[in-house]
């Protein structure tokens, strides 16, 4: 098969975690004879200095051109750097908001999940995550706060900001119906994730979720306060499969449930249209502090590529061979510095990026 992957390595850690995905995917091509074509697409930081935006018309037309979209991560310290010195618009995340909405990419799926080998890395007591737990987030991504109407202005003399949170009824429909369908393919349950206590458009996603729900009588589900749902993360993650939420929520939830799975370095993420093309690109942010110094962790892009692999080439095989490799290389003790136990392990070694990379790809099979 051959496979046109349009790949945006962007700031910070970016370069050093896609470069390993690379190799990865390299390493699949020639063990089942597939051929990747990659083409490099600038976006966020890196385009700022470039071309004075966070991604141009012509990034997002080669986007669309390819079969997926391999991301690594955007933006730079929100402190310091002077690309948060420039308007909203015009700054790195404008450029994944944008490349998601031109691409319609509305369903984010954020698995989380707790490797055995990862259990000391987990902040949660032992009791709390005994036997582990895998869960599925769905966030909405195309709507809501992030892309409502906002404005900052002086009334009376006073400045006042406003954002607006809108969802439509065909929006929440569309990702219910994925979240009901990827439970489908586990084990059956969505918790629905609203403040329907408080805002409409939750009481709106509360009853669309319930039609939803109707047509898929062998899911059970289950609606949840945003506040309640981020204490039982904490409390039993044991309890979810499917979360399925907006778009905020599911920026918040799936930072803290990427936690208690040890390092945010380890959560893959596809974001996905109603067709095969998808943009995957691991969970966690740039990392301005460790650019460069190839001790990032690789894994969550890694197993985002076979994200990639399953999602917009259907090659399961290829796919379930990179969760594996990533398995085994936990089993056989190796880990970069953000999960390696806090008293140290024995059979425990320590490895930067570009070396996991290579110890992944020489446990391909
Ligand atoms: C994420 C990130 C982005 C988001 C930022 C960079 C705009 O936090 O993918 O979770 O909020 O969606
Ligand atoms: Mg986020």
């Amino acid at each position: 098969m051959e496979c046109r992957i349009g790949v945006i390595s962007g700031d910070g850690i970016g370069p050093e975690i896609i470069a390993e995905a690379k190799k990865v995917l390299n390493k699949i091509g020639e063990k089942y004879g597939h051929t990747f074509c990659y083409q490099d697409i600038l976006m966020g930081g890196c385009s700022i200095d470039a071309y004075k935006v966070p991604l141009t018309d012509e990034a997002v037309a080669a986007a669309k051109a390819s079969d997926a979209v391999l991301m690594g991560s955007i933006g730079g310290n929100t402190q310091t750097s002077p690309w948060y010195r420039l308007p909203p618009e015009l700054r790195p995340e404008a450029g994944l908001l944008k490349l998601r909405k031109s691409l319609n990419l509305f369903a984010n799926l954020r698995p989380a999940y707790l490797y055995e080998e990862l259990k000391e890395a987990c902040p949660l007591r032992e009791n709390i995550v005994e036997g582990g737990f895998d869960m599925m987030i769905m966030r909405e991504l195309t709507g809501g706060l992030y892309f409502g109407a906002r404005k900052t202005e002086e009334i009376d003399g006073v400045v006042t900001a406003v954002d607006t949170l809108t969802y439509n009824e065909n929006e929440i429909r569309r990702i219910a119906k994925r979240g009901f369908d990827i439970a489908l393919k586990r084990r059956k349950k969505v918790t629905s994730v609203d403040k329907a206590n408080v805002l409409d458009s939750s009481r709106l996603w509360r009853k669309i979720v319930e039609e939803t729900a109707a047509d898929y009588p062998d899911v059970t589900y289950e609606h949840m306060l945003v506040d309640n749902c981020a204490m039982q993360l904490v409390k039993n993650p044991k309890q979810f499969d499917v979360i399925l939420t907006e778009n905020m929520f599911g920026d918040i939830l799936s930072d803290e449930a990427s936690m208690i799975t040890g390092s945010i370095g380890m959560l893959p993420s596809a974001s996905l249209n109603d067709t095969k093309f998808g943009l995957y690109e691991p969970s966690g942010g740039s990392a301005p502090d460790i650019a460069g110094k190839g001790i990032a962790n690789p894994i969550a892009t890694i197993l985002s590529a076979a994200m990639l692999l399953r999602y917009s080439f259907d090659l399961d095989a290829e796919a379930d061979a990179v969760d594996a490799a990533v398995r085994q290389v936990l089993k056989d003790g190796y880990r970069t510095v953000d999960i390696m136990p806090q008293s140290g392990a024995d059979g425990v070694t320590q490895v930067g990026t570009s070396e996991m990379g290579d110890l992944i790809c020489e446990r391909i099979q």
